[in-house]
């Protein structure tokens, strides 16, 4: 950083200026990356991001200002801030894979139509000669076969793509769009001919359109088609793989910003897009290494989709009460909580570090086993539990907590189901086969908190709730972990 004072001083020009306060709020970004990836490191890591974008943002604001005034300006700032206020303050975490579904869609139209804008600089202006795009690039760069042409059909085909794929994939995980079809569209030959036609509109209009009107007329029809790709693509896949999906269409909400970035040479935009774009694509890599699936497998199979949810199937259930519970706990010497998606939907994080507080302090050894796809989003519970204040030191990962389970007296899993179902490990037919899962079943007791026998994600069901060391404790789970604070108080 000891670069930038005396660079940014001898900048003689606004353009010099910008792009090396650019290239700060870009190290900003890359930083706070970094930063993220620790738990101890991650809100330091959030806040130089942030900046990194308060950066950009007095930039970028700094060198339209006379462009485009003040009032535009104030109103998108204005617009935006309350918007997005509104949002962090009222989304429930739950809700956060919708929200993210909802912003990548957002970054591709802002991409698709900044690209589409562009043919604005074609006209009479051309001419005389006078019209220029962004940093005087003369406008027949925008002609087939120069790189402004390329990146615009990149950009629009990306962001298209991304804007309605986005768009069924928040109606998906709201529950407001069904069903794998719309008439024609979602079909494998349809999306094939439809994936055709876009890279032959690409090609045509990234290297051979020559006049306005030639290039508007592939641009619009690009436009239609990549929106109808993006619904065709994402409708047919199961809701259960939405989350992937969504990692998926950030990367490519990434890779349009990247686009964008060449039409409008702004070295920022290609930085922060290719960031966005390695990211989502590592973020995808790793929810799909953790279900043990390909990502064909998930663009391609209706994972969960038609499961049956009821409680029928299962034999040997054992029901317990929070007394029963409390009575167990009483003699424990260790204990796992294993958290899930049901603990986050009761909010039930801070009764959970109530119950395992009173445990430490009767000396009982007290840790949380966390599976990497716990919950709807990547770090879910990570982020629930550490809300709660639950000392980092107390979550382990799968793999370093596994071998342990047999070593310990009670495990309570607490809204979790698919990541603790042993058929993972036994039918290779299922369809979280070989997904790696937490060997709960080890430990001598296993109390499973959720309201019914219902299936998770999946749809499948879990022989863990028939197991003989396993005791089913039905209800909401910050009720009856409230419950058995009270219990385990009195005992
Ligand atoms: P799930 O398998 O979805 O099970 C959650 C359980 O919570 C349900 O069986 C439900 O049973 C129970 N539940 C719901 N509300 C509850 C409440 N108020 N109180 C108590 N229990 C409640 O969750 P999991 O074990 O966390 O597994 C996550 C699943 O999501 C996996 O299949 C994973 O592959 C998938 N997934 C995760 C991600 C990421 S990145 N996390 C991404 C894609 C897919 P009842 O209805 O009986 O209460």
């Amino acid at each position: 950083m000891s670069f930038f004072a005396p660079a940014l001083a001898q900048a003689t020009t606004i353009a010099e200026t910008s792009e090396l306060l650019y290239m700060g709020s870009a190290l900003l970004f890359i930083l706070g990356i970094k930063r993220l990836s620790k738990v101890k490191t991650a809100r330091s890591g959030n806040w130089l991001a942030s900046l990194g974008m308060l950066v950009a943002l007095a930039t970028t604001l700094t060198i339209v200002w006379g462009e485009v005034g003040i009032a535009i300006l104030l109103a998108g700032l204005v617009v935006g801030t309350a918007v997005g206020l509104y949002l962090a303050v009222r989304v429930p975490l739950t809700a956060m894979p919708e929200l993210v579904a909802f912003f990548n869609g957002m970054g591709g139209a802002a991409s698709m139509f900044v690209a589409l804008s562009q043919i604005s600089y074609f006209g009479s202006e051309l001419e005389d000669g006078t019209a220029t795009m962004a940093e005087g690039i003369p406008t027949d760069a925008l002609m087939g076969g120069s790189h402004f042409a390329i990146a615009i059909v990149v950009s629009i085909l990306i962001g298209g793509i991304t804007l309605s794929g986005s768009l069924v994939a928040y109606g998906k995980l709201t529950g407001k769009v069904k069903g794998s079809r719309l008439g024609p569209i979602g079909g494998q030959v349809v999306n094939a001919f439809l994936a055709l036609f876009a890279l032959f509109l690409c090609w045509y209009g990234g290297f051979v359109a020559e006049t306005p009107g030639m290039i508007l007329a592939v641009q619009l029809t690009l436009t239609l088609v990549a929106l109808v790709l993006g619904l065709g693509l994402v409708l047919p896949i199961g809701g259960a793989d939405m989350p992937v999906v969504i990692s998926l269409l950030n990367s490519y909400s990434g890779l349009a910003a990247c686009a964008t970035g060449f039409v409008l040479q702004n070295n920022l935009l290609i930085v922060a897009g290719s960031l966005v774009g390695a990211a989502g694509l590592i973020l995808t890599n790793i929810m799909c290494k953790a279900m043990n699936r390909s990502l064909v497998n998930v663009i391609f199979a209706k994972f969960g989709e038609e499961a049956e949810k009821g409680d029928d199937g299962y034999t040997g259930v054992k029901q317990t009460s929070a007394e029963e519970v409390a009575m167990l706990l009483e003699s424990a010497r260790s204990l796992i909580v294993v958290p899930g998606y049901g603990l986050a939907v009761a909010q039930a994080q801070h009764k959970v570090r109530e119950l395992c507080n009173l445990m430490q302090e009767r000396g009982c050894e007290v840790r949380y086993g966390i599976h990497p796809v716990a919950g709807r989003m990547p770090g879910h519970m990570n982020v629930l539990l550490a809300e709660a204040d639950v000392p980092y030191e107390q979550l382990f990962e799968l793999d370093r907590i596994n071998g342990d389970f047999k070593n310990t007296d009670v495990v309570i899993v607490v809204g979790a189901n698919d990541v603790c179902n042993p058929v993972a490990n036994t039918d290779p037919q299922s369809p979280i086969a070989g997904m790696p899962v937490l060997n709960v079943w080890d430990a001598q007791t296993c109390v499973v908190i959720k309201r019914s026998l219902s299936p998770g994600y999946a749809g499948i069901k879990n022989p863990l709730f028939e197991a003989d060391n396993t005791l089913m404790f039905f209800g909401d789970a910050k009720k009856a972990l409230e419950d058995l604070v009270t219990e385990t108080k009195e005992l």
